[in-house]
């Protein structure tokens, strides 16, 4: 190993990884000494491109210098640099572990994670006591999320019957914490952000020479477009398919855009392809993923689609004027809802800023594009919104849920709310309830705030409600939804429904699990040899605030 520590230090100091590398000086090796560069060595041209840091607020305002692309495809382990041995970057078999944290984004970035270290000749294990590597795909969007990985830190420290077991930390966590990661070197040896998962192979080489690997630099255009995800659960014929990432949004409560950075879209065509890739694997459900997912605007060929994503009149204002330039989410939904017409599509998470009528209209006309839309409101108060930079108030907000509805009678609306955000009054909480008994969503997802470092929130506002105020606001969120998405699921009991079937039920072998079109769960007997991925016709025979029971009809056909 000593041997080898000379080519990798100096891959420190020349080009392709420079000052985002943090190496010790530990190996004694002669040649060794003379070529490490510490974090402050780094010269100041570097520095002003990648604050130590992270991104700030300003970094979203200012337009900045770009940096260079990203070559966009995975580097052969022998093309991949110049000062490494080939040998060094190859898994030879080596085991690997991967345990994944926080939202659905991140199962779809572990699934190109899989992709990188098996195209390098890793092995998955299921044994994360003897893998020789272990990475964990983290999330830091809430205070416990991170101690949850914390937690799995130490226990893999206790639990681990290898010394030389590498453990990676990725995504998120990886962004925001950065060295805090590494300083507890017993813990951690490798950190890699979300936008360097192709530099994970020389990272984890560098840590088996001994010394501790971070890249955690973001980029302005890599979008993994190039990488066929390798999925582990094809089982339920359900897919989640990444079309863009980033977010531009500021809101001032969220750490996201610091920890994935700017927007940007994947090419169409590559997510046309892969969407054709599945649909000919057999696979019934996509579900299109981005942090705003209807923001999508592919820009990567000139086109004539020069409209923006939200008209210059529109009432929801952003940060940013409005986007001009690039296709837009209803062309990519249009083209993959016409190429796979047996595939129900669902996309998550939107942004109610980008909710065009048109879209709207197209949802309609196709039967495969799920009558279900994500509409995170937040809050149903006009000074909480105007705190958080939601960039709409409660009064747009309803509007454009009256006009949905117009079009989309039938429409299944869900929603995300956060509970005692700094300031929040009681009357600007019973508001928030009010807004749901209002819209009526099917289902909502609640959380109580946590003020994240970074954030304008943490610059500007206190975080001055008790957290048994958040507490008790959080649970009063919930129970406003349940009664409301009760009643919901109670209207539909003698309605007839088709039913795409995921999978056998977990309470009986005899039942079996799906979704209607609106996105709530449905058991029914499996008396029609049914099997994952049939459409089956149902008639709904009962329902509560969370499921569906039906009897099923008839295996039919979506077009
Ligand atoms: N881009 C998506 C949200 C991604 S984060 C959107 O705008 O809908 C998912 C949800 O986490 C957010 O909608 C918000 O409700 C919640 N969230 C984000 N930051 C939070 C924080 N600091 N405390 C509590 N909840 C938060
Ligand atoms: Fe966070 Fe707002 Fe961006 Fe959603 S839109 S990821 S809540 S900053
Ligand atoms: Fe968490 Fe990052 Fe997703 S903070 S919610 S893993 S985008």
């Amino acid at each position: 190993m000593i041997k080898r520590c000379a080519d990798l230090l100096r891959v420190v100091n020349v080009r392709t990884i420079p000052h985002y590398l943090v190496y010790d000086s530990s190996c004694s090796h002669s040649t060794c000494s003379s070529t490490v560069v510490k974090e402050n060595e780094v010269s100041a041209s570097s520095r002003k491109r990648i604050p130590d840091d992270g991104l700030t607020l300003q970094h979203f305002i200012k337009k900045s210098e770009r940096r260079p692309r990203q070559k966009n495809v995975i580097p052969t382990p022998e093309e991949s640099d110049d000062y490494l041995d080939p040998e060094d970057l190859k898994g030879n078999g080596r085991t690997v572990n991967y345990v994944t944290y926080g939202c659905q984004m991140n199962v779809n970035d572990m699934e190109i994670v899989r992709s990188i270290m098996t195209s390098y000749g890793f092995n998955e294990t299921d044994n994360r006591k003897t893998a020789d590597v272990v990475l964990l795909m983290t999330c830091s969007i809430r205070e416990g999320a991170e101690q949850k990985v914390w937690a799995e830190l130490k226990r893999l420290k206790k639990t681990s019957a290898r010394r030389s077991q590498v453990v990676g930390v990725l995504g998120c966590m990886a962004e925001r914490v950065r060295h805090d990661l590494l300083s507890n070197r017993n813990l951690v040896n490798v950190v890699a952000g979300p936008d360097s998962y192709r530099d994970l192979p020389r990272l984890l080489a560098v840590a088996r020479a001994g010394s501790d690997a971070i890249n955690v630099q973001l980029s302005y255009d890599e979008t993994y477009a190039d990488v066929s995800p390798v999925r582990v659960d094809l089982d339920s014929r359900t897919a989640f398919v990444s079309i863009m990432r980033g977010c531009d949004n500021m809101c001032t409560y969220c750490v996201v855009p610091y920890t994935r950075g700017r927007e940007r879209s994947r090419p169409l065509e590559s997510i046309v392809d892969e969407v054709s890739r599945l649909r000919d694997e057999g696979v019934r459900q996509i579900t299109l993923l981005g942090q705003n997912v209807n923001s999508y605007r592919d820009t990567s060929i000139q086109t004539v689609e020069n409209l923006p994503s939200t008209a210059s009149d529109s009432p929801f204002k952003t940060v940013y004027k409005p986007k001009i330039g690039g296709r837009r989410f209803e062309t990519l939904l249009d083209k993959v809802s016409e190429v796979a017409p047996e595939v129900r599509f669902r996309f998550t998470s939107p942004h109610p800023k980008d909710f065009p009528l048109e879209l709207i209209e197209l949802i309609k006309e196709r039967k495969n594009l799920c009558k279900q839309l994500h509409m995170p409101a937040q809050s149903g108060d006009d000074e909480t919104l105007d705190r958080m930079g939601r960039g709409y108030t409660r009064d747009t907000y309803l509007r454009l849920v009256d006009d949905i509805r117009n079009i989309l009678p039938e429409v299944s609306l869900t929603s995300d709310f956060i509970a005692g955000f700094c300031g929040e009054t009681e009357e600007a909480h019973q508001r928030t309830v009010d807004l749901i008994h209002d819209v009526k969503y099917s289902f909502c997802y609640v959380f109580p705030y946590s003020m994240r470092g970074k954030t304008k929130a943490h610059h500007r506002f206190e975080d001055d409600v008790p957290q048994q105020v958040k507490d008790r606001r959080h649970l009063e969120l919930m129970n406003a939804f349940r009664s409301e998405a009760d009643k919901i699921n109670r209207n539909l009991i003698g309605s007839e429904q088709v039913v795409l079937v995921e999978g056998v039920s977990k309470r009986s072998e005899h039942e079996l699990k799906g979704r209607v079109d609106g996105g709530t769960i449905t058991i029914f007997p499996n008396t029609g040899g049914f099997q994952p991925g049939d459409y089956v016709l149902t008639k709904i025979v009962g329902g509560n605030s969370q499921t569906l029971r039906a009897v099923p009809m008839q295996k039919t056909l979506l077009s």
